[in-house]
C-alpha cells in the first residue's frame, strides 16, 4: 500500500501535483458526442452552452474503422471550441484494445491543457487506474500540462464491482465513477438485452388471496450496484454517476432511473440523445420544494445543534447535514442558471 506522504507526490518529475480536493463543478449531464461525425462536431459550440460536460466518445458505439477519425475529430473539437465553464471529457478505448495507448498519447499531447477528465471503460481493479495514472503523469511532464487530468472509471465489469472500493481510492486523480449497466449486464451474464433501466420480469409478486388478481411490483435491477458505487465514492471523496439509458423512446423510464440514482447520492448521468439533456437537468437540479424545506431547517437551527420540529417532522444534526447537501447543490445550479436561482430564491 502506498503510504500517505507518497500518495500526493507527482508520479513523474515535472508533472503537476495531484489535487487534494476535487474542483467544485456542476456535472448533471455528461453529454456523449461521436467525434468522427463532422455534422455532430459542428453542433458542439452550441451544445457546450447547454450542457455541463461535453464528452468525445472514442469507445463502444464508434465503428472500428472510425476509431482514428474519432480521436482526430475530438482533438479538432478540443482545439477549436471555447468550452468556457463546461467540462471537456473523453471516453478512451479500453486499456486492452489496440487504440487506448494512442488515444492517451495523442490527446494529451494535443489538447492536454484543455482536457478535464478521461473516462476509462471496463475498469477491473486499481491496477488499471495505476497504469493510466503513471502514463498521464509522464505525458503531463512531457507536454508541460498545468493541472492534473482526472480519471473517471466506468463500473461495468463483475470484477470492477468486486474491487469498487479499491478503484475509488486508487489515486488522487480519481474524479468519480459511472455505472455502465450494459457492459455490466454482459459481464454478469444477466439475461437482458437493454442499456440500463428496469425489466418487467424483475419483480416481486403480492401474496395470493383467493382468486383475486395478484399485484406485482417491478424492482430496480441496479439498486445493489448503485448503492455499492455511491458508498465507495462517498467514502473516497469522489463523485458517483448513473451512466446511460438506452431507450430514447421512454423518457419517463429514463427520468425514473436517473432520479433513483440522484436520490441515492449520484450527481449526474450520461445523456446519449439530446432529449436526455433536459431530463438530466430536471432530475439533477434539486427540487425547489425540497430546497425550500432545507432552507427552513437551516434557518431554524443555524449551527445544526439540538433538535427542532418543522411541519411535524423532527430535525437534528443529521437532517441539518442533508439540508446542507441540497442547499450547496442548489447554489451550484443557481450560479449557472438564473431561472433556477429565482426558483430557489437564492
Ligand atoms: C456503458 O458503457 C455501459 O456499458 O453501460
Ligand atoms: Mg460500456
Amino acid at each position: 500500500m502506498k503510504l500517505p506522504r507518497q500518495f500526493f507526490q507527482p508520479l513523474a518529475i515535472g508533472a503537476p501535483s495531484p489535487l487534494r480536493e476535487l474542483p467544485v463543478r456542476l456535472e448533471r449531464m455528461i453529454h456523449f458526442v461521436p467525434p468522427h461525425m463532422e455534422k455532430m462536431r459542428a453542433k458542439v459550440p452550441e451544445l457546450a452552452k447547454q450542457v455541463d460536460v461535453v464528452l468525445g466518445n472514442l469507445e463502444d458505439a464508434i465503428p472500428v474503422e472510425a476509431k482514428e477519425a474519432a480521436r482526430q475529430g475530438f482533438i479538432d473539437m478540443g482545439k477549436s471550441v471555447d468550452f468556457g465553464p463546461t467540462g471537456l471529457w473523453t471516453r478512451i478505448n479500453a486499456l486492452n484494445s489496440p487504440w487506448a495507448l494512442d488515444d492517451v498519447i495523442e490527446i494529451v499531447g494535443a489538447i492536454g491543457n484543455k482536457l478535464d477528465v478521461i473516462m476509462l471503460p471496463k475498469v477491473d481493479g486499481p491496477w488499471d487506474i495505476h497504469y493510466l495514472d503513471q502514463l498521464l503523469a509522464q505525458l503531463e511532464a512531457r507536454h508541460k500540462i498545468g493541472k492534473p487530468i482526472l480519471i473517471h472509471a466506468i463500473l461495468e465489469t463483475a470484477q470492477g464491482v468486486n474491487n469498487v472500493e479499491a478503484i475509488a481510492s486508487a489515486s488522487p486523480r480519481m474524479h468519480g465513477m459511472s455505472l455502465g449497466p450494459a457492459d455490466l449486464a454482459a459481464s454478469r451474464a444477466m439475461k437482458t438485452t437493454r442499456v440500463g433501466g428496469g425489466h418487467p420480469e424483475y419483480k416481486v409478486l403480492a401474496d395470493a388471496a383467493g382468486d383475486a388478481p395478484r399485484a406485482s411490483y417491478q424492482q430496480d435491477l441496479w439498486h445493489y450496484t448503485v448503492g455499492r458505487m455511491v458508498d465507495a465514492c462517498a467514502a473516497a471523496g469522489i463523485k458517483p454517476f448513473y451512466g446511460p439509458f438506452g431507450d430514447f423512446s421512454d423518457p419517463a423510464a429514463c427520468e425514473t432511473q436517473f432520479r433513483n440514482a440522484f436520490l441515492m447520492g449520484c450527481l449526474g448521468a450520461w445523456s446519449l440523445h439530446p432529449s436526455q439533456i433536459a431530463i438530466a437537468k430536471i432530475v439533477y437540479s434539486p427540487d425547489p420544494g425540497e430546497v425550500a424545506f432545507a432552507k427552513k431547517i437551516v434557518a431554524a437551527m443555524p449551527d445544526g445543534a439540538g433538535a427542532v420540529m418543522i411541519d411535524g417532522k423532527m430535525q437534528d444534526d443529521a437532517t441539518w447535514k442533508q439540508a446542507k447537501v441540497l442547499i450547496d447543490l442548489a447554489k451550484l445550479v443557481a450560479a449557472k442558471d438564473p431561472d433556477m436561482a429565482a426558483e430557489y430564491a437564492l
